[in-house]
């Protein structure tokens, strides 16, 4: 039957191409089709992971924080926004999460001073977060208390509009960080305490002099550091208390970060950690040796460290030029990433923690694309590298 019908079609066809007098055309024309058809289907799947679909990714990919989870907890900065749009990546990917902004003095502080102030703080978006974290078994890193940053400019005055005094200021301090912590006291695992109150590798003094917290405590800064991280204790005494800071891996930076903390463990100050934020480079800053050597120092000092702040951008100088990555450059990117984590790894025992500063590259704070997925939420050579790190 079957024989029959075919030769019934090819005659057909034979007849029609006759009347034509296109047969040798049409089949050529069709075998280019056929070749054409072929090598779109060949290109396509030779194409690499980018291209595929956002949901084949997502499912194909292993989990970065199970492949880590003998190592230390990998985790994410998060947002209002990510935590709806991202979930998926973070879900997945991450064990832990650090609020980027909603749980700053800005965004929980009043706009403006009254005396009961302390009963208008806003904790939506931080509730939201703890919220989600807990709906998706992920630990929480509190993030920040005091900052020179993200701080409205009258918490630093009194009702008159003026500057409080050193005293003043504490007790505003003391009651706000017990009120934060307080809240989320069993819930956040590590608190930021205190944040880049030192100045910059290539300046002088000690304590940077842009922060309205050391200008009102010009010689003293030490005692308000230390009387944060007491009433941090003492509103939470189970979470883990960090002081946190950029560049804290150059060598002339790192000397006098380390000298405050000395001087914080001298007095018997309860400060668990040290939060090396870890926005680098790799056109060639930091040195491998510089953030191996800071990994050992910090912890020399009986402390726990955490990378809490992790993106690798291109250039070192200019970090909010904008930039799209060339192919060169998102190997020298992977590269980079898998070179830090194998010092991270090598030293896991040091280790508590590494947070990723963002989710994808189109939600990272720096125009460089720095992290480790693309803006399609696709896994980008710095993932492979990270995974590679791990050497199974
Ligand atoms: C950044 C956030 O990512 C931005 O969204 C915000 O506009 C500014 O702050 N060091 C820190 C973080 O401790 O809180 C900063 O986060 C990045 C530098």
């Amino acid at each position: 039957m079957t024989i029959i019908k075919l030769e019934k079609t090819l005659k057909i066809n034979t007849a029609y191409c006759q009347q034509k007098n296109g047969c040798k055309n049409l089949s050529w024309k069709r075998i280019k089709y056929f070749l054409l058809f072929v090598f779109l289907l060949l290109s396509l799947s030779a194409c690499d992971f980018i291209q595929k679909p956002d949901y084949e990714t997502i499912e194909a990919i292993p989990s970065l924080w199970k492949e880590y989870k003998e190592h230390f907890p990998i985790g994410v900065a998060v947002n209002a926004t990510t935590i709806n749009t991202h979930s998926d990546l973070i879900e997945k990917h991450f064990l832990s999460i650090t609020a980027e902004n909603e749980m700053k003095p800005q965004t929980i502080l009043p706009g403006y001073y009254t005396s009961d102030y302390l009963d208008r703080l806003n904790f939506t978006q931080g509730d939201r977060m703890i919220k989600y974290a807990r709906e998706n078994d992920k630990i929480v890193r509190g993030h920040v208390l005091v900052w020179h940053e993200q701080t409205p400019e009258w918490f630093f005055k009194d009702e008159k509009g003026e500057e409080l005094s050193p005293e003043a200021l504490l007790e505003r301090m003391e009651e706000y960080i017990k009120a934060v912590v307080g809240r989320y006291k069993g819930q956040i695992y590590a608190w930021d305490v205190v944040n880049e109150v030192i100045s910059d590798d290539s300046d002088e003094e000690t304590y940077r002099t842009n922060s309205r917290w050391n200008q009102i405590f010009k010689g003293r800064e030490i005692d308000y550091i230390e009387a944060a991280f007491r009433a941090a204790k003492e509103a939470d005494p189970e979470a883990k208390l960090f002081y946190n800071d950029y560049g804290a891996v150059s060598p002339k930076k790192r000397a006098k970060i380390i000298s405050m903390l000395e001087e914080l463990i001298a007095r018997g100050v309860p400060i668990d950690g040290m939060g090396i934020q870890g926005h680098w480079a790799f056109d060639g800053w930091p040195s491998k040796k510089d953030i191996e050597d800071s990994i050992i120092d910090y912890s020399n000092l009986g402390l726990d460290v955490q990378i809490t702040e992790l993106d690798i951008r291109k250039h070192t100088g200019e970090m909010f030029k904008d930039v799209t990555l060339s192919k060169a450059d998102k190997k020298k990117q992977a590269e980079k990433y898998k070179e830090v984590f194998e010092i991270f790894i090598k030293h896991r025992d040091k280790i508590s923690g590494v947070t990723f500063w963002g989710v994808t590259d189109d939600n990272s704070w720096i125009p460089q694309e720095p992290l480790i997925f693309d803006r399609n939420k696709n896994p980008k050579h710095a993932f492979w590298a990270i995974l590679e790190a791990l050497g199974e």
